[in-house]
């Protein structure tokens, strides 16, 4: 409590004292929480004004306790002393959640007088958080608070296969890519239209929404950029059209201006106006607009007819070249393949060699094994150094790889090991067989988009995969270069950066008898 300045501890006292005085029998309450881990630093009414309240207590939890479950600086408690659970209480804490940045957002701890509370409030709980009932009654017996705070930590926490996560990666579920998010970053606040192509799972949508939430949030002096969602494969059926889209994105774009305070009051009723009414508004101010439409290749590949598609992207192209400084755009997708074509059946391309390429590959390094400790330490697994290597050179960091193998790990572990739990290299090759047979059909899908990448690549790979020398020279340097930025080959060793790939390779494909030629 040493961090905590006396006026401080004088005010808790009081708010604390507060409490007591409307709820005598949780006088114990604190103390019970410190000896169990968690020191209160501030306890406030749920309700101010009415008789009696539930309360939120905030508290520092001990080093080990923080240590061992990678929590944040601050964990939410709820004192609800109502002999019938609120569901209102929930609500008021969820708010308190996205007040309080520096508690951990994942779970809470509620102290409840009514042994029902957990199944009567079950639904309305948000699936992300896990709230840890424990009884006022069962806290106070407690013989050793400590060690019951601990395994319900262990059995709640540890049961959240927090590597499971197919969606794309927001808040504590989002990690790294600091070179990325500072290039594209930077690209988009000097006007670039871009192309962001990568593998298929390996981070796009998570990146592009984290972007957007920068922009949306707008701090410093920076010019202000202001940002429009569109997700391709969310479209509904029957908005499948030009005008649809553009139904869809002038909506988007109203919503994102009243956000931004951001006044155009005139809306005319055609889309494409109104549109551009609003970037004329944001010129005024000094803003730009991003329009981030993800999943591009629904436009070209027969779910469009592809003239609507080619003529949203002309539209694109033709506002970003007449006003620069007020819209640019990001298309992101699998592969370029689609856009890199001059003609698109009669169609001249708008796209052609107007964007500016950026691929996206796995994970770097450093920030993957970070990812990977970390959620493992939220669910009382301590993976080691030599683990986090075998971890890596499977995967390449492509990120729904780690966490298709990291969840095999997670789920052969039982929360009672959970103290925590040590997994090293050879406790995770025990699980190389089962991940090969799991991700069978990712290892088909970057086949595909190797030849996607490049024509030849696959001959290239299967030539490498089993070491038969190939041709060497231009060709060669050309497809390895390609196979890079995909974060598929390497970028020193010319070597596979997702070896378990190269043993799909091997597995799948026989050995190439010759070496072949250009
Ligand atoms: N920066 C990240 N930190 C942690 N997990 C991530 C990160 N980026 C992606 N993931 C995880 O990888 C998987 C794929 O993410 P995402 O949907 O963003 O990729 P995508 O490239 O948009 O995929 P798709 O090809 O399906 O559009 C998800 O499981 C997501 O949780
Ligand atoms: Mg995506």
């Amino acid at each position: 409590m040493s961090a905590i300045g006396n006026t401080n501890l004088v005010v808790l006292q009081e708010c604390f004292d507060d409490f007591v005085r409307q709820w005598p029998e949780w006088a114990e309450v604190r103390g019970r929480l410190q000896r169990a881990g968690l020191d209160v630093t501030s306890a406030r009414e749920l309700n101010t004004g009415d008789k009696r309240s539930s309360w939120i207590l905030l508290a520092l939890p001990s080093k080990a306790l923080h240590q061992a479950f990678d929590l944040a600086p601050e964990v939410l408690v709820l004192c609800a002393p109502w002999e019938i659970a609120q569901v209102n209480d929930i609500k008021r804490l969820e708010e308190t959640f996205r007040r309080e940045l520096r508690v951990d957002q994942g779970f809470a701890l509620v102290i409840v007088q009514d042994t029902s509370a957990q199944a009567r409030l079950g639904a309305t709980i948000p699936e992300a958080r896990r709230y840890i009932f424990v009884t006022r009654d069962r806290l106070q017996t407690e013989p050793d608070p400590q060690a019951l705070l601990r395994e319900m930590l262990r059995n709640e926490l540890g049961g959240r296969r927090l590597f499971d996560n197919r969606r794309p990666a927001t808040g504590p579920q989002f990690f790294g890519r600091a070179r990325e998010f500072e290039a594209l970053e930077r690209d988009v606040r000097l006007g670039h239209c871009l192309g962001l192509y990568g593998l298929r799972k390996v981070g796009k949508t998570s990146l592009l929404r984290r972007l957007a939430g920068k922009f949306r949030q707008h701090e410093g002096t920076n010019t202000r950029v202001i940002p429009v969602e569109l997700d391709l494969l969310a479209v509904d059926y029957k908005q499948r059209t030009n005008a649809g889209l553009i139904a869809g994105l002038r909506k988007a774009a109203d919503e994102e201006a009243i956000n931004a305070r951001i006044e155009a009051p005139r809306a005319v009723s055609d889309h494409h106006g109104r549109i551009l009414q609003l970037f004329e508004a944001a010129g005024r101010l000094g803003a730009r607009w991003l329009f981030i439409v993800d999943e591009f290749e629904s436009l070209l590949d027969g779910r469009f007819t592809l003239s609507d598609g080619i003529e949203l992207l002309s539209w694109m192209r033709g506002v970003a070249q007449m006003h620069p400084e007020r819209f640019s755009f990001v298309l992101a997708g699998r592969n370029r393949r689609l856009l890199a074509p001059a003609r698109m059946g009669r169609i001249d391309n708008p796209m052609y060699r107007f964007l500016r390429e950026v691929p996206l590959a796995g994970m770097a390094d450093e920030e993957c094994r970070t990812m990977v400790r970390r959620l493992g330490r939220r669910m009382g697994l301590a993976f080691s150094a030599d683990a986090l290597d075998v971890i890596m050179r499977e995967t390449g960091g492509h990120p729904s790889l780690v966490r298709t193998l990291g969840d095999l790990v997670d789920q052969s572990v039982p929360l009672a090991a959970r103290n925590p739990a040590q997994v090293d290299a050879a406790a995770l090759a025990r699980h190389l067989p089962r991940f090969g047979r799991e991700v069978d059909d990712d290892m088909r899908e970057l086949v595909q988009a190797a030849e996607d990448i490049e024509p030849r690549a696959l001959e290239r790979l299967k030539h490498l995969a089993h070491r038969v020398p190939w041709i060497g020279g231009d060709l060669e340097a050309r497809i390895d270069d390609a196979l890079e930025r995909y974060g598929i080959l390497d970028a020193q060793a010319h070597a596979f950066r997702i070896d378990r790939f190269a043993a799909w390779l091997r597995a799948n494909y026989r050995a190439p008898v010759t070496a072949a030629h250009g």
